[in-house]
């Protein structure tokens, strides 16, 4: 799932968030998912409350999530009460490293009820965030 302004990709601020589009990140996504063996599917939305109706849908649907809640991840006490609320594992992702630019990005008010958060390795992010969800899917199922 990719929050707000993420559907810009490639366009936005190049300089910080790289050439590639949105297209080209859910492609690699994808790809390293068919090596892992899971099933995926992509999500965004610029509007807090559809991504909140997204994680709600995701209960009974998925095993974990994947989540950029972008600028969300700063003050969205929405978006971490339905993380909490579903219960699902989700692994927080940013592209840039939220803890070295301005000081309202280091913090996080969603990580807390994250598994975990990987930063700063641009599209690397998602498939470690992908990663750590499946290894821990699969130490629970054991
Ligand atoms: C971001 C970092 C956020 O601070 C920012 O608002 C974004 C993208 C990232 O992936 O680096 O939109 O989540």
């Amino acid at each position: 799932m990719n929050g707000p302004n993420l559907d810009l990709l490639g366009a936005r601020e190049p300089e910080v968030y790289g050439h590639r589009t949105l297209a080209d990140l859910e492609a690699m996504v994808a790809m390293r998912a068919a090596e892992l063996g899971v099933e995926i599917a992509f999500f965004q939305s610029n509007h807090e409350g559809a991504l909140i109706d997204r994680l709600h849908a995701a209960m009974g649907e998925s095993d974990g999530v994947v989540f950029n809640p972008a600028a969300y991840t700063h003050y969205s006490y929405a978006l971490r009460d339905a993380i909490a609320a579903t219960g699902l594992p989700v692994v927080e992702v940013h592209l840039s490293d939220i803890t070295g630019r301005e000081p309202f990005r280091a913090v996080s008010v969603t990580a807390p009820v994250c598994l975990a958060q990987f930063s700063g390795l641009g599209f690397g992010s998602y498939t470690a965030g992908l990663e750590a969800l499946v290894s821990h899917l699969e130490k629970e199922r054991l």
